[in-house]
């Protein structure tokens, strides 16, 4: 195991140290939340939009945030190295109570939990990757970025199952996102991504690239898309806080686009980088 420092509720320690016990409700029931937030050279990218989500988050399970911001910033950044490309792990549970019960324990303190990694660039960003498209079998809460994944497990390892990248998820007939990313069509030149619903996680990345379409004159809109639409797309792509935007160029066995990566990611891609360093 590495033996990099992490941090558990209110000590840096050596990752073999960090210890929760089996009462812990994140173990029990799956009850909490978590960010992932990157880091470049140093430098937490958007810590405030991630920690706006993870207040979200946390209101959404009602539980109260144990840290103001400067609080997060100053927990957070010890973890850091900035020779790296990185990410936070954060996570908050309900802590541990003295019995196993549904019902939330009363005056139990959460169990806080943050660790780095270094982000290892993505494989495929050039070329583009396959997806499938399955059937969203999550819950109705999809906003409120919970650590109970086991639906979005599924789905993305059956995806990996037919050696795909990703797995599209389709709802009442509208792709919503993927098993760990959202979801990016061009049509017709103009860049649609699904509203933010209780249907989709409100992915910081995707945020930012639409905030950088506005500001470069790129056409966009938030649109529901039609699953039976996707083979008109020109483009299609995914994107998420570790992958960045990844194209992808096959879907279900069918070629997108040309089945390359297309000159609206190109442009995209280029103007993300541009403006990560913008912020260092
Ligand atoms: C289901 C889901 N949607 C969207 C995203 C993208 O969110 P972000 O851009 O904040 O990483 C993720 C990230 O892991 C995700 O798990």
């Amino acid at each position: 195991m590495e033996n990099k420092i992490v941090y558990l509720n209110g000590d840096y320690l050596p990752l073999p140290e960090a210890k929760v016990s089996v009462l812990d409700r994140g173990f029990l029931f799956g009850d909490g939340i978590y960010e992932v937030i990157p880091s470049y050279s140093g430098h937490l990218f958007h810590l405030d939009d991630h920690l706006q989500r993870l207040e979200n988050s946390l209101a959404g399970i009602r539980l109260s945030n144990p840290h103001s911001r400067l609080e997060w910033q100053a927990i957070l950044e010890p973890l850091l190295d900035a020779n790296f490309d990185q990410y936070i792990y954060l996570q908050i549970t309900r802590g541990t109570a003295s019995k196993r019960d549904h019902a939330f324990p009363e005056n139990v303190p959460v169990t806080v939990f943050a660790m780095c990694s270094n982000i290892v660039p993505f494989a495929g960003l050039n070329v583009g990757v396959k997806a499938i498209s399955m059937d969203d079998t999550r819950w109705q809460l999809c906003n409120i970025k919970a650590i109970t994944l086991l639906g979005n497990i599924l789905h993305r390892q059956a995806a990996v199952d037919k050696g795909c990248a990703e797995a599209l998820l389709v709802k009442d007939g509208y792709l919503v996102e993927g098993a760990a990313s959202n979801v990016f069509a061009v049509f017709d030149g103009v860049l649609i991504t699904p509203p933010k619903t209780n249907e989709i996680l409100p992915g910081i990345t995707r945020d930012v690239i639409l905030d950088l379409a506005r500001k470069n004159n790129i056409a966009f809109s938030e649109d529901k898309i039609l699953f039976a639409d996707i083979q008109s797309a020109s483009e299609l792509w995914v994107t998420s806080s570790t992958r960045e935007i990844v194209p992808i160029v096959e879907l279900d066995g069918v070629m997108i686009g040309d089945g390359k990566p297309g000159p609206v990611w190109h442009t995209m891609h280029t103007i993300l980088q541009a403006y990560k360093q913008s912020l260092l």
